[in-house]
């Protein structure tokens, strides 16, 4: 139960002010009774809640799937870069923030969402995700590097690399597949066995992929399959 504000703050009806002006105006209904009081609760789960005629379904949190474009950077605020937080600024939401980071010249799959704990949980180094890249290397990838990436690679820090999945696409692109989101990784990787990342993509994060519909730089919100994919429902 939440107090009816609350709801329709979260569901970004408006700010708090506003939507105390919507209720004293008689346009908010629940359960077809026209509601004033901000304080009256709810049951987000059972009670239908009307805004204006038009029934809302209660959401705190939302996920989205983000085709980054080139040049953006994975921050929220930056005095000089676009942001992808501002390429999702049409979603009314303006909590959202990027599940990890991709560097500013990587493009493809970035997950945005406002569930601070979901974030958490992706991130968390302990908890393996699977990430997988499309990668074009400036050199062709010899049999025994690509083994060499597989087995774990030291890329500076005096360990090696968690073992890895590449699959060879042509001479000179690969799909490389980690479980550790470490800085620039991928890049690192490639360099530790003398190679060199020309084009980096994510297609695939924690079960979810980009949908090839989506152009560079479009969102769109995950489907109720993909929130429930079950790598997705295993880090929750
Ligand atoms: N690894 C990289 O080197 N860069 C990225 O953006 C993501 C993974």
């Amino acid at each position: 139960m939440l107090r009816l504000d609350k709801f329709l703050c979260d569901v970004k009806a408006g700010s708090r002010s506003q939507v105390k002006g919507y209720l004293k105006q008689g346009l908010v209904k629940v359960n077809g009774e026209t509601i004033k009081r901000p304080e009256y609760k709810v049951d987000e789960d059972k009670d239908v809640v009307s805004f204006q005629g038009k029934e809302i379904t209660y959401r705190k949190y939302v996920y989205y799937m983000l085709n980054k474009p080139k040049g953006a950077v994975s921050a929220t605020k930056d005095p000089m870069c676009l942001t992808v937080t501002e390429l999702l600024k049409d979603t009314g939401y303006d909590d959202l923030f990027p599940v990890g980071r991709l560097d500013k010249d990587t493009e493809g799959l970035l997950l945005m969402t406002n569930d601070g704990s979901l974030a958490h949980n992706l991130l968390s180094p302990r908890k393996h995700v699977e990430k997988i890249y499309y990668a074009r290397l400036a050199r062709p990838l010899l049999e025994e590097k690509r083994k060499e990436l597989e087995e774990g690679v030291d890329i500076g820090e005096g360990i090696l690399t968690l073992p890895a999945k590449v699959e060879r696409i042509t001479e000179t692109s690969i799909h490389l597949t980690i479980t550790e989101g470490k800085y620039h990784q991928v890049k690192r990787m490639l360099q530790a066995v003398g190679n060199e990342v020309v084009y980096l993509k994510r297609i695939a994060m924690g079960g979810i992929f980009l949908d090839e519909s989506l152009l560079s730089g479009e969102y769109r919100e995950l489907t109720e399959e993909e929130r429930k994919a079950a790598a997705f429902k295993k880090y929750q």
